[in-house]
């Protein structure tokens, strides 16, 4: 492996974490949380194995979306700390070898952003086109609000002014006008502000939204989006070689490869990494099936990514874990296995629960999953709480359920804050998944805990490069159940088995290029097996279990493991 790309191409192999900084650790006792805390905890993230941490929003807002509609692009929510705290957190990080990166939300601001205020007090206002403005809502204009509970259209009628302005969201966050040279100026300007800061990069908010101009009024006078997010990462690169776009976008796999960028030249200069949400939601399907089908297809569907470039992996994010982009009789089996009750369920197509809970505390079905976040090809994403195995609490409203505090110690608050009775920015946990049963400090010390388990699966998936770096291949097995693939790289390789059934087996898996006799390594466990005949293996499967078996001597034809 040439060193130069691996090190330069430190996202390849990274553990992104994302938290919110509001429920992560409270220092001063008010009952938020903060960056003077979330520096305490560093240690946590360095021995989980964490090496960049996304930060979801941070910056001065009305909270009309937890964070995602912002007041100032420029500052940090006093709620949060300063600037100085900021700081503090971003350089101590890096000499922890953690790096850092944020949410960059700029396909909309909140309506009490000062351009906005400006925005809607005349016609003729200064910033009155850096949003997207029209007489009539336009038929054929954008269509889907993302927020079907609250808002029916993606239009409102501004009193003042007489016209109706784009919002995306909700309409307190209306979008910002990206044909406008000037805000495309400015959005340069807070990628370089918070790069000169000590970020890493950003995870972007939005992107197909963003940069979309359907049913805008000079719609042919605007930039080509997918010149001006190349434009983008080209400015990021030029203020920060090392800096990385991990963008959000949920679309069909062809239409989402298209945001990597060039695939002329196969380089990817577009987004650096697309978050594989059809993976995710594949990933579910099989674990209700028990049937390793509908993700081994997602994995043979999937664009492979340009060469510098990833695809994200995770097992759910901050938002409600999304089923959008299954038909709707699977998105039904999905519901019914894991998110049975309508309290359960969010916008008719999400569910607000995080796994452990879905699964009913089912250990060996939450390890299935992070094994198969940490083994497949992609860059692991993991959102806070995941490591320990934390619930959601479904008397938060809304996405809020799976946004609850930290659970660090057995204390009402998880130990969250040290204040009595102060006001928390959403309720802890409470039940099987609350802070007496699920809290970091007790796992701390137990290898066999979620998290003691999820350091070993970090551990073995960054001392396995061709996880990260190599080719990779879905096979074909005799069991429904089972799903294998094989990654390679220069002749290394590892054999990956996951059973997605209540059975044991034994899958007899043929890897190509390995022969008779060759010995594979369980590099878990240190077990050994041996190849039957050539290029035939026999693996045995707990239910629901995993095995990541490193083949010792090179396959005879390594190439052969790179079509998928
Ligand atoms: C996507 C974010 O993940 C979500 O939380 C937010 O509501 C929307 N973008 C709008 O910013």
């Amino acid at each position: 492996m040439r060193l130069t790309r691996t090190s330069d191409l430190w996202w390849k192999n990274a553990v992104v974490y994302c938290l919110d900084v509001e429920t992560y650790q409270d220092s001063d006792g008010d009952g938020t949380g903060d960056f003077a805390g979330l520096t305490q905890r560093i240690d946590h993230l360095v021995r989980l194995g964490v090496t960049c941490v996304w930060l979801m929003p941070f910056y001065p807002t009305r909270e009309r979306d937890d964070g995602y509609d912002i007041t100032d692009f420029y500052a940090v929510d006093p709620r949060l700390g300063t600037l100085g705290d900021f700081t503090e957190f971003v350089r101590t990080a890096r000499d922890r070898g953690i790096r850092v990166i944020a949410d960059l939300v700029v396909n909309h601001t909140s309506d009490h952003h000062p351009w906005f205020q400006d925005a809607r007090s005349s016609r003729t206002s200064k910033y009155r086109d850096w949003y997207v403005w029209c007489d009539s809502p336009p038929e054929d204009g954008p269509e889907g609000v993302v927020f079907p509970d609250v808002e029916k259209s993606v239009w409102e009628h501004d009193e003042t002014t007489g016209q109706y302005y784009l919002h995306r969201f909700y309409k307190q966050q209306p979008d910002l006008n990206v044909a406008n040279p000037a805000v495309r100026d400015e959005i340069a300007r807070i990628m370089g502000f918070w790069t000169q800061l000590g970020l890493s990069g950003f995870r972007v908010d939005a992107v197909p939204f963003l940069l979309e101009t359907d049913g805008q009024e000079d719609a042919d006078q605007l930039p080509d989006p997918h010149e001006y997010l190349a434009d983008l990462r080209a400015f990021l690169g030029r203020r920060s070689g090392d800096a990385v776009l991990l963008g959000e976008v949920n679309l069909p796999y062809p239409d989402t490869a298209k945001f990597f960028g060039d695939s002329e030249s196969s380089r990817g200069d577009e987004l650096t990494m697309c978050f594989d949400f059809i993976g995710m939601q594949r990933m579910y399907l099989s674990m209700a099936r028990g049937e390793a089908a509908p993700l081994a297809a997602a994995l043979r569907e999937r664009p492979a990514a340009p060469r510098d470039a990833h695809w994200a992996t995770f097992v759910r994010n901050h938002d409600e874990l999304t089923l959008d982009k299954l038909d709707d009789d699977e998105r039904a089996e999905v519901f019914a296995a894991f998110g049975p009750d309508k309290d359960m369920q969010l916008y008719d197509r999400g569910l607000r629960r995080r796994l452990p809970p879905m699964v009913d505390g089912d250990r060996r079905r939450v390890e299935l999953a992070y094994s198969l976040l940490f083994s497949l090809p992609g860059t692991p994403v993991l959102f806070y709480g995941e490591e320990i195995g934390m619930g959601e609490n479904l008397a938060a409203e809304g996405r809020q359920a799976v946004r609850t505090p930290m659970q660090w110690t057995p204390d009402k608050s998880g130990g969250f804050t040290a204040g009595e009775g102060v006001e928390l920015p959403n309720p802890v946990a409470t039940g099987a998944f609350g802070p007496t049963k699920v809290n970091a400090h007790d796992q701390a010390h137990d290898p066999a805990s979620p998290l003691g388990r999820m350091r070993t699966l970090i551990e073995r998936y960054r001392e396995t490069p061709e996880l990260a770096w190599g080719d990779y291949r879905v096979i074909d097995t005799d069991d429904p159940g089972v799903l294998v693939h094989l990654s390679s790289l220069e002749g290394g390789a590892v054999l990956v088995l996951h059973n997605f059934s209540e059975r044991s087996v034994t899958a007899s898996v043929e890897v190509p290029g390995l022969r008779g006799g060759r010995l594979l390594t369980d590099v878990f466990t240190g077990d050994t097996l041996k190849s039957a005949a050539a290029g035939l293996v026999d693996v045995a499967l707990d239910p629901y279990g995993y095995r990541w078996l490193r083949v010792n001597t090179p396959l005879d034809d390594p190439d052969r493991a790179t079509a998928v």
